[in-house]
């Protein structure tokens, strides 16, 4: 086999590889035609048919209404639901689960509300907005037995008119927008080991649960924040028989509506399963619901970044203050005459270092005219240095024209000068400071000074 045929079969195994993984379903039905399917990684716009104003979002959330008044959204699994194994017989156990979500354009205010539904059709003509979720009208309670509609209502607005126990209550509705059962939204928290209150319009996704046994003819609904395990109570639990209410084939899905307040209902996640229990949903793998409020700014950056600033600041103001300081200690003043000793002139900041900063335990005496410290050069020499103060830049001058000509003599009873160091300043008053800097001699050291002059 050449190269080239061999990489022709590449693409083709590809190809076959990205057809079996598209056409995998999301809903199967086992041997005995139970159907099961599960949307855990958000919905794709073929999954569901929609009408209302539903839609799936870009991220492959369900948003069965979104913020505009008075409207109604449905979702349905496209294919009816066998839910009679045989023909006008009892209906078989199914379960469901799901996340969803409510989010208010109002704090306080709700509107309206969702709803799990079973319907013989998937449009649900007739039905109407506001307190009637989407899925009844003000003509089903004349004519129940019309309706076959059953639903699990997750409601955010109080209307005593239709018997609501509060704003914010999970009903189960048979035919009528007037619930069978209903209680507060709240969850079984098995530390506490009784019920939570949750709200259901804060925003937060939550989980429902509900099962039907057909043994029992028993209806359980259970809810939970979304990224909880299911709660051992249900929060509500129906005893009856719903063979007559529920066909042999039904559709299954989601209705919501808005009012004069309107809410975003979304739908995260949903599993079903006839004969079964639906498939968990994994809370991390469900689509993001939109962000609330403005972007956060993580709080590392709020408090740090200003810390940061202000010490870069405050490292920027020391270091200046000390650059400055440190040349105003060290400052010198140097004249053209100077230049011809120039070899005999020391910096001051050498000396200073020399005499570790012209310290008291460095003094070797106080003289009429000046003090004297001892010091050590970088060279190891060890020096004196006298320490005069001069407030005349005549005398100065002069000074230093003389301790230039003892720069030159040598003696065995005169200390060898070795240089000299000039400065002004010393405060705000402007003085020339003169350090004189000589071999020590212990016991011989000389001096110049202006009353004692060789
Ligand atoms: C709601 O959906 C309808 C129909 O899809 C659209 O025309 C409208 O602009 C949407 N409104 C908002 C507030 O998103
Ligand atoms: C829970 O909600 C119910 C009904 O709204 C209310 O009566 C009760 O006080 C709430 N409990 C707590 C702890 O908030
Ligand atoms: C409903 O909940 C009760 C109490 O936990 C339980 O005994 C019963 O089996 C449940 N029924 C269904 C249909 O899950």
């Amino acid at each position: 086999m050449n190269i080239i045929a061999m990489f022709s079969k590449v693409p083709i195994l590809l190809l076959l590889l990205s057809i079996t993984i598209t056409v995998v379903p999301a809903s199967s039905q086992d041997d005995h035609g139970n159907l099961s399917f599960v949307f855990n990684n958000g919905f794709n716009s073929s999954d569901l048919d929609l009408d209302g104003f539903a839609e799936i979002t870009s991220n492959g959330l369900l948003r069965l209404t979104n913020n505009t008044e008075h409207k109604t959204g449905h979702a349905f699994f496209p294919n009816p639901v066998t839910f009679k194994a045989t023909p006008n017989g009892t209906i078989s156990s199914f379960s469901t689960t799901f996340a969803f979500a409510i989010r208010s354009m109002m704090a306080d205010l709700g509107g309206h509300g969702m709803a799990f539904v079973t319907a013989p059709t998937k449009g649900l003509p007739g039905a109407r907005w506001g307190h009637y979720l989407g899925f009844t009208n003000e003509f089903a309670s004349k004519d129940k037995a019309a309706n076959k509609v059953v639903a699990v209502e997750f409601d955010t607005v109080y209307d005593s008119e239709i018997g609501d126990i509060d704003k914010n209550h999970v009903g189960v509705d048979i035919n009528d927008i007037r619930s069978v059962t209903a209680e507060s939204a709240s969850y079984f928290d098995e530390k506490r080991g009784g019920f939570t209150n949750l709200s259901l319009m804060s925003g937060k996704p939550m989980k429902v649960w509900v099962e039907y046994d057909a043994v029992k003819k028993q209806m359980n609904v259970t809810l939970a924040p979304a990224e909880a395990v299911k709660p051992q109570k249900p929060l509500l639990s129906l005893t009856k028989d719903l063979s007559s209410i529920i066909n042999d084939t039904m559709y299954i899905g989601f209705s919501s509506a808005t009012g004069t307040v309107v809410s975003s209902h979304y739908v995260l996640g949903w599993s079903f399963k006839i004969n079964g229990v639906a498939q968990e949903l994994d809370f991390s793998k469900l689509p993001q619901l939109p962000r609330v409020g403005p972007e956060p700014i993580s709080k590392l950056l709020a408090i740090g970044l200003p810390v940061i600033c202000s010490s870069l600041v405050a490292l920027v103001i020391f270091s200046l203050v000390y650059f400055i300081r440190r040349k105003r200690k060290f400052a010198e003043l140097i004249e053209d005459w100077e230049l011809e000793y120039g070899p005999h002139r020391y910096k001051y900041k050498d000396l200073y270092m020399a005499t570790e900063g012209f310290k008291d335990k460095d003094l070797l005496g106080r003289g009429g005219f000046g003090i004297v410290y001892k010091g050590v050069l970088p060279s190891k020499t060890e020096i004196a240095v006298k320490r005069v103060a001069h407030e005349s830049k005549q005398g100065m001058r002069e000074f230093v024209a003389e301790i230039a000509s003892l720069g030159r003599l040598r003696h065995r009873n005169i200390v060898p000068l070795l240089g000299y160091c000039r400065r002004t300043s010393k405060g705000s008053k402007i003085v020339n400071e003169i350090s004189f800097c000589t071999e020590k001699v212990t016991d011989k050291l000389y001096f110049d000074d202006n009353s004692q002059r060789i």
